[in-house]
């Protein structure tokens, strides 16, 4: 069975702000991407790595990436599914990772589990429940919402390539934010296995600062 690991790194950072979008910029030393590359590349059931980036990045993929062995550079469209899609073209491999190079951090044991899940899943997504509590509403409360069924459905996401082309398929033309939502439109069986809060996106300017200081802590 072989795995590649397929990073997203096209987009803009428009929520982030700041002149260069946020997976090339450095966190400790080292651009977000090649956080989320070293990640990936570096764990022993990842055969390769490919990364998808948006036209005209080329210049500051290339400095984010310096040294790392991930092919050529895959280039994406103007939404994140865009981007996935222009992406799993180069890739032929039997499993496949999907993740977002805005989330750098990637606990080893968390790609584990969603391996071992393939076993009997056509896909497997990281996940961590809510522990705040739940509402719709805008500007009041509308309606409580109860939390213990809902998750947070991270990345990467692994699938059967199989698999995932057939959901794909199946659903185009309707807009999803991930691929297990395609999966799970598509009647396809997703396991849910145990995330991380290391995990989570870098969004908002906030998230990098916390992001910062997570490093700077792990470091002392
Ligand atoms: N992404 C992508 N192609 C796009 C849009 C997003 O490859 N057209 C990638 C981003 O680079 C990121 C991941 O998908 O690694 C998750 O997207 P998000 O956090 O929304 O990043 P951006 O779209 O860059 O940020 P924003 O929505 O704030 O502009
Ligand atoms: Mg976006």
């Amino acid at each position: 069975m072989t795995v590649t690991a397929l990073i997203v790194a096209a987009g803009s950072g428009s929520r982030m702000g700041g002149e260069v979008p946020k997976q090339y910029r450095a966190l400790g030393g080292k651009s977000v991407l090649a956080h989320a590359v070293d990640a990936l590349a570096g764990h022993p059931r990842i055969d390769s790595v490919r990364v998808v980036i948006g036209e005209g990045q080329q210049d500051e993929a290339a400095r984010a990436l310096t040294g790392r062995d991930v092919g050529s550079l895959l280039i994406g469209g103007a939404e994140r599914a865009d981007s996935v899609r222009a992406g799993l073209d180069a890739v032929t491999s039997d499993v496949i990772l999907i993740h977002d190079a805005a989330r750098p951090f990637c606990p080893p044991d968390v790609i584990d589990r969603l391996l071992d899940a393939l076993a009997d899943h056509e896909g497997a997504v990281p996940v961590l429940a809510i522990a705040d509590t739940v509402a719709s509403g805008v500007g009041t409360l509308d309606q409580m919402v109860d939390r213990t069924r809902l998750l947070r459905v991270q990345t990467p996401q692994a699938f059967h390539r199989e698999d995932l082309m057939y959901a794909i398929e199946e659903t185009r033309g309707r807009k999803y934010t991930d691929e297990s939502s395609a999966l799970v439109a598509a009647g396809l069986k997703v396991a849910a296995v145990e995330g991380s809060s290391m995990l989570d996106k870098l969004t908002t300017a906030e998230d990098w600062r916390r992001a910062e200081t997570t490093l700077a802590a792990s470091l002392i």
